[in-house]
């Protein structure tokens, strides 16, 4: 069975291709020119898809030895993300199903992000203890089984890698944050502030907008940004990527000692900070758990999880008609479509 996978929910475009068990190809095209605008400019992003999907696809075609008509399945991300940039994709994804007459399967973008592990050598194992970690969300899951997924936690206000991103910015350090911040922690004492974690009343939620206006107020009682030098700015981004993981770990741990599960998954975009993946193996080896974190090509977005949920959800016998209308975000209705 050949599965085709498109993703376009934000500033990443990307197509996969998956036959049978085997990704033959995971093309990713990032939209680096956001950078310049401090953030994703939505219009922009939609332009830049709709550019670049075709020749994508194509290429993505050739590296698998495959023409249009060997796919069995054509799948892409239908929510939650921008939603022009949703639009691009899915539309693509309709129009080759209805010329093709193939059967065409929407996906929801976390949980392909969910199952992102699965493309890994080596697989989690059900049930799953799954942490999701984007620009836009923060999730903590219990997953038994590809048709199981129950919310333990989410956050109140902000999503880890949106935190990672403002105080980046406040640091004047650039965006995408998360990366700049690891770089300029790499070089900081972790310990010369100590930021405050977030006490909440439910034991699986996060927040992080107060560890935000923290890292705020300390930069003003500094006299601004012009005051600190890159020393004390890396000191900062220690200090505060320190309390994000010690905020994610914490909550693992605490779901880690009221379910028994057979492996940990961390996902999405954040997954690929240094620090949450050192603490992560440690805890997972404190609890003698499996844990998988996919490699930097799957924890950002990528079409290969939208391929491969597609196809978790073909065996299930899911498809979808071609009126599928794309969804901003992750509410009731469009969380975990069975
Ligand atoms: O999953 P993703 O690629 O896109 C969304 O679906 O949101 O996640 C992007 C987020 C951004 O906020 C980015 O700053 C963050 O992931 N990120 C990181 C790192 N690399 C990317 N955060 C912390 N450390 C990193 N190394
Ligand atoms: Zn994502």
């Amino acid at each position: 069975m050949i599965v085709l996978g498109i993703e376009t929910s934000c500033d990443e475009t990307s197509v996969a291709v998956i036959k049978d068990d085997t990704l033959t190809a995971n093309f990713i095209s990032s939209q680096h020119f956001h950078k310049n605008f401090g953030g994703v400019v939505p219009e922009l992003s939609s332009r830049a898809h709709l550019q670049i999907i075709n020749p994508l696809v194509k290429s993505a075609l050739e590296k698998s030895s495959i023409s249009l008509n060997d796919i069995d399945v054509i799948s892409a991300t239908a929510g939650p993300g921008l939603i022009g940039a949703l639009l691009v994709g899915l539309t693509y994804a309709k129009g080759l199903a209805l010329s093709l007459n193939k059967k065409f399967i929407a996906v929801n973008h976390i949980e392909g992000h969910i199952f992102s592990g699965f493309l890994m050598e080596e697989k989690p194992e059900f049930p799953i203890l799954v942490l999701v970690v984007s620009g836009g969300h923060t999730l903590l899951l219990l997953v038994k089984s590809f048709t199981e997924i129950y919310k333990l936690g989410s956050t109140v206000d902000d999503a880890a890698g949106e935190a990672f991103d403002k105080v980046s910015k406040l640091l004047g350090l650039g965006y995408p944050g998360g990366p700049k911040i690891q770089k300029a922690a790499e070089q900081g004492d972790a310990g010369r502030i100590i930021f405050p974690i977030a006490e909440l009343k439910e034991p699986y939620n996060f927040s992080f907008s107060g560890l935000k206006t923290s890292v705020l107020r300390y930069v003003q009682q500094q006299g601004g940004i012009e005051k600190i030098d890159s020393q004390h700015k890396s000191d900062i981004a220690a200090a505060f990527q320190l309390a994000v993981v010690k905020a994610l770990t914490q909550k693992m741990k605490k779901a880690l000692e009221n379910f028994d599960v057979n492996s940990i998954s961390i996902v999405g975009g954040v997954a690929a900070n240094s620090l949450l993946k050192e603490k992560s193996i440690e805890l997972a080896e404190k609890f003698r758990k499996k844990i998988v974190i996919p490699r930097l090509e799957f924890c950002g977005d990528n079409a290969a999880m939208i391929a491969f949920r597609a196809k978790t959800l073909f065996e299930y016998g899911i498809t979808h008609k071609l009126d599928y209308k794309p969804y901003p975000a992750l509410d009731e209705h469009s969380f975990l479509s069975l």
